[in-house]
């Protein structure tokens, strides 16, 4: 195969309005709008009506996107009981991809006309969906989960602390929903398209995007972060061992970009934060040794840290398990993947390229008893 092609880097493979990824090296935007001023003055829930409807919303609008979201928080009893029935030791993602592919089934979509409706559901119910089984399994109890928490991020924090998140968690957790939200055609996005353009219903492309998310090389990197960062008591430690990881050859987690060529440009606004935390947690341990594996990849290797490096220290500063990590992703990703279904289906085509065949060339068959 032509090594240029390899993991389709660089092909285009499709035409979207929904985001800009790396334009000149750098730059995330969201239909037109720089991710900084995104991640400074909006809302999550501004940034998901944006994606799934082209324009930011009035001030009546968000109002009443937001008080339906909350009106859709409710989880059915029957996926409760299948929450409780998902072994304890499963990975959270599992259970996010089973929990969205058992709602296909309780609330299915008969026609496209329900998309936006099950796009919502799905965005109101993952934090719930992911608590209720989590207290369930790990601290035994069953959960309400419903909250007079407005935003997503502090429903969820508060679903999962039984406490009001603090001011600067909330802000967080509303930056990192926002910067997760959407970029462009990336694996687990090419995947819920792959599945759209075959006419599929609505939860079976959020299933596949749940699956393909998953993998370290793509959103479980901030859960593989946060086990390397783990692993080092100081910076020099950090320092050290990390040289030596190095020298074998492996592969630091949370660093790199198929796309990015100079910086991710949501890696330092999600590391403000990461610092924010730290002072006011007074718990500056994880930030230096985070900045000493930065400033060490960047002289070894000349890699810069993505979205996810931070990510991993932003959560563990408030309390959030690091197997939660990835179904954070999910919880603000299924924005984008929502807004790209719905494109996908404006206007579709089924996705189906070729390969570059490098096996035999053809040959007789032999019957069974003249072969070897
Ligand atoms: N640690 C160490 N080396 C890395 C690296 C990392 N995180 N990311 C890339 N490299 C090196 C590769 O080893 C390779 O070196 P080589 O040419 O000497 O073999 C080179 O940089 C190109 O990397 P490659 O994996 O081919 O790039 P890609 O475009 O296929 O992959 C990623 C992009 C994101 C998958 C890759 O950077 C990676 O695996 N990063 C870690 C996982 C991660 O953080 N994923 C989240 C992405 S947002």
């Amino acid at each position: 195969m032509d090594t240029n092609t390899a993991g389709l880097a660089g092909v285009v493979a499709g035409q979207s309005a929904i985001a800009t990824v790396g334009h000149a090296g750098s730059g995330l935007n969201y239909r037109g709008y720089s991710i900084d001023d995104l991640a400074e003055q909006a809302s999550f829930d501004e940034v998901a009506y944006l994606l799934h409807y082209g324009h930011l919303p009035t001030q009546t609008e968000l109002d009443a996107y937001t008080k339906r979201l909350v009106s859709l928080r409710t989880l059915p009893p029957v996926l409760k009981t299948v929450l409780k029935l998902i072994p304890k030791d499963t990975h959270p993602m599992d259970v996010l991809r089973t929990g969205c592919s058992m709602l296909g089934t309780l609330e299915p979509e008969h026609d496209f006309s329900q998309q936006y409706d099950i796009a919502d559901r799905l965005l109101a119910l993952f934090p719930g969906m992911m608590c209720y089984w989590y207290a369930w399994h790990y601290q035994g109890k069953e959960l309400n989960e419903l909250t007079d928490e407005p935003t997503v991020g502090g429903h969820f924090l508060t679903l999962l602390h039984g406490r009001k998140p603090t001011e600067i968690e909330r802000n967080m957790m509303n930056v990192s929903l926002i910067l997760y939200a959407e970029h462009e055609f990336n694996a687990s996005t090419f995947a819920a398209r792959v599945t759209a353009a075959t006419l599929a219903d609505f939860y079976s492309a959020i299933t596949s995007a749940i699956g393909t998310l998953r993998g370290p090389l793509h959103g479980g990197a901030n859960e593989a972060a946060m086990e390397l960062l783990e692993q080092f008591e100081s910076p020099d430690e950090a320092e050290s061992k990390l040289m030596t990881m190095l020298a074998n050859k492996a592969k630091i987690m949370g660093f790199g970009h198929r796309v990015y060529k100079d910086c991710d440009p949501r890696s330092d606004i999600i590391k403000h934060w990461s610092k924010e935390l730290s002072q006011v947690k007074n718990d500056k341990r994880l930030y230096e040794v985070s900045e000493r594996v930065e400033a060490v990849m960047r002289r070894e290797k000349k890699l810069f840290p993505n979205l996810d490096f931070y990510s991993a220290s932003a959560y563990h500063y408030c309390d959030i398990p690091t197997p939660l990590f990835t179904p954070i992703f999910v919880m603000s990703r299924i924005t984008g993947w929502s807004a790209h279904v719905f494109e996908q289906r404006a206007d579709n085509r089924l996705i189906r390229p070729s390969s570059e065949y490098t096996g035999p060339a053809p040959r007789a068959f032999l019957p069974i008893d003249r072969r070897g």
